[in-house]
């Protein structure tokens, strides 16, 4: 390994151990004070290469705030009497309205892409007690049950998101045709605090906007009144993501693996990867386009809008050799931008700066390039891996970076933990 980079090995490991709390690691200083569900299982990946013991006890942490029916939530406000420097925070969202959530801790009412399971499958290389990684396991599968039980699609173990939150993509354009099924006059009366937009420079250009907030705390609003359990036939965010379904299939298949080993009963986890390969494809995939694409239920229609998120199917080995060898083509035409734009530059609503509507994200980057390694993709996998360090290396350890090769601002919230712990994953397995 180079100077340079053992220098930034060295950096991202202090953002890990400054960004740590106790027995987890929040995802940001200012921005994100607290515990939150996916980065969590991606800053326990760069745990393992520094002190495993830390890995596991970020997983465990994060169940310590599961619901009794299985719901993990997107965020858990440990020390929520601390920080006052989050909107929504834990009294907004008020967990108490459900008879499922934990009596001693506030959480969030929504949940985050079940990233669980393939981290534990990481975690278990190490030597850690036997009946540890068998409660975390009977936690996660206890999660997909959950998701399961409230969110099927018809019987495809396909399951619904119910705020854009739950993907993780914020403000994807994907979501924009879906947001215009909320009326404005249904806003009017929203109050938003937002505390984000004074915890990074440029908010105008790298966050979402009021309107859009507002809308993201009307869905708050209305799911904390369905006491966080289930949503009308009308609600007006029920979508199919590819990213989630995608992350969940590898979260199974990873558990099936772990489950033979912990002696477990792994027939009911074979059935859900077993369907929702079957539908995944019918539901996601546009043949015509060559892309995956999400899926708006109540238009009953995918959304047509070519994202990073439309490649993450290949982290869990979903695409055939043909689907892939089309993927591969259209990213090919952006080998001029850093990969993987989160929006491609000739989208609708593409904006370069702007969180998810452009910007490159590592943990996106990381996911796909896994994914290509199992195609025997190395050179592709090589090029977006290499792409994301020289993107930390030049910019720092920020949330999100901007696709063009000569921009010359870093962007978004400053010593992020996830891009951090991935990157120590990248150099690590580069250097062998
Ligand atoms: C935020 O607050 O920006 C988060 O992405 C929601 O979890």
């Amino acid at each position: 390994m180079t100077g340079c980079k053992v220098k930034l090995l060295e950096e991202c490991q202090n953002v890990l151990e400054e960004n740590r709390r106790g027995d987890f690691t929040i995802p940001s200083p200012f921005l994100y004070p607290f515990q939150w569900n996916w980065d969590s299982g991606f800053i326990a990946l760069g745990l393992l290469h520094i002190e495993p013991e830390k890995a596991l006890l970020e997983l465990e942490t994060l169940f310590s705030g599961q619901w009794e029916n299985g719901f993990l939530p997107h965020i858990i406000f440990h020390n929520a009497e601390k920080y006052t420097s989050y909107f929504p925070s834990a009294d907004y969202w008020n967990s108490k309205v459900s008879r499922f959530a934990p009596k001693d801790l506030g959480t969030s009412g929504i949940t985050q892409p079940a990233v669980h399971g393939f981290v534990l499958e990481d975690i278990i290389k190490y030597d850690f007690d036997k009946d540890r990684i068998a409660r975390l396991y009977d936690q996660i599968v206890h999660y997909h049950q959950y998701l399961y039980e409230y969110r099927q699609f018809k019987d495809t173990h396909l399951v619904a998101i119910w705020h854009n939150w739950e993907s993780g993509m914020d403000n994807s354009p994907w979501w924009d045709s879906v947001f215009k099924r909320i009326h404005p006059q249904l806003l009017e009366n929203i109050q938003l605090k937002r505390k984000d937009v004074h915890a990074v420079d440029d908010s105008a250009l790298t966050r979402p906007t009021d309107d859009d907030y507002k809308r993201y705390i009307y869905l708050v609003d209305q799911l904390r009144e369905n006491r966080y359990e289930r949503v009308p036939a009308d609600f007006p965010f029920q979508v199919l993501d590819p990213v989630f379904n995608a992350i969940l299939i590898q979260s199974n298949r990873s558990l099936l693996r772990i489950g033979k080993m912990l002696g477990k009963d792994t027939s009911l986890v074979e059935s859900w990867i077993k369907t929702a390969l079957e539908n995944f494809s019918s539901i996601h995939w546009n043949a015509d386009d060559g892309l995956f694409y999400t899926f708006d239920i109540l238009a009953n229609s995918q959304v047509k809008i070519h994202c990073s998120g439309s490649y993450i199917p290949i982290f869990a080995e979903i695409p055939d050799r043909d689907q892939l060898e089309k993927l591969l083509r259209h990213l090919e035409a952006f080998k001029d931008y850093y990969l993987v734009p989160s929006c491609m530059p000739d989208q609708p609503g593409f904006e370069s700066k702007n969180y998810w509507r452009g910007p490159v994200w590592i943990h996106m980057n990381w996911m796909i390039a896994e994914g290509l390694r199992k195609y025997q993709e190395h050179e592709w996998a090589d090029r977006i891996k290499n792409d994301s360090v020289k993107l930390v290396e030049k910019y720092g350890i920020r949330e999100y970076f901007e696709p063009f090769k000569d921009s010359n601002t870093s962007i978004g919230g400053k010593q992020f933990s996830w891009s951090a712990a991935l990157t120590i994953d990248m150099l690590k397995k580069q250097s062998g």
